[in-house]
């Protein structure tokens, strides 16, 4: 790897961060009333992904959407193998309940992600179905189709998932 690259990396790495944090913040500020300071932070959490995307693009890190299905079923896999059993280890044996919680949950839905990844992988030549996905808003179960009475993983109450069209 050059330094160039190096440095593309670590740079989509904290666009990315600094995105999600800014969207965390505007919900906050938003929830203590101050709206133009939500306004702010999402404004530039928007310019902070075109940043990562243009990071993203000099890595090459964008190819087909095959290539990007077996990518993403990798990277999901690797996580729910091998990243957040260790992390979960961890928190276990230091007593970190929230993080514990954090982690399993997490892991327990990469491992649907990859399938999810993994179908629509396998169906790529075929004629295409066209249907919503709900996310779980605490732990980010993801349903096909329709939302579940309730969350598998959590509990949470199915009328409180977020649909994707
Ligand atoms: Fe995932
Ligand atoms: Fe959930």
């Amino acid at each position: 790897m050059t330094k160039t690259e190096g440095f593309l990396k670590e740079a989509f790495a904290g666009e990315s961060q600094a995105n999600r944090k800014y969207l965390a913040f505007a919900a906050k500020a938003d929830q203590e009333g101050y709206s133009q300071v939500a306004r702010l932070f999402r404004a530039v959490a928007g310019a902070e992904t075109i940043h990562a995307h243009s990071h993203l693009r000099a890595l090459n890190g964008i190819r087909s959407t095959k290539e990007n299905l077996q990518e993403a079923i990798a990277g999901e896999t690797h996580e729910f193998k091998e990243m957040y059993p260790e992390m979960i280890e961890a928190a276990k044996s230091e007593g970190q309940k929230v993080a514990e919680r954090s982690f399993n949950y997490a892991n327990l839905v990469e491992k649907v992600h990859a399938q999810l990844y993994q179908k629509l992988l396998d169906n790529l030549g075929k004629p295409q179905e066209n249907y919503s996905y709900y996310i779980c808003p605490i732990c980010g179960y993801t349903a096909e189709k329709q939302a579940p009475g309730k969350c598998p993983i959590c509990g949470a109450k199915g009328e409180m998932f977020k649909k994707i069209d």
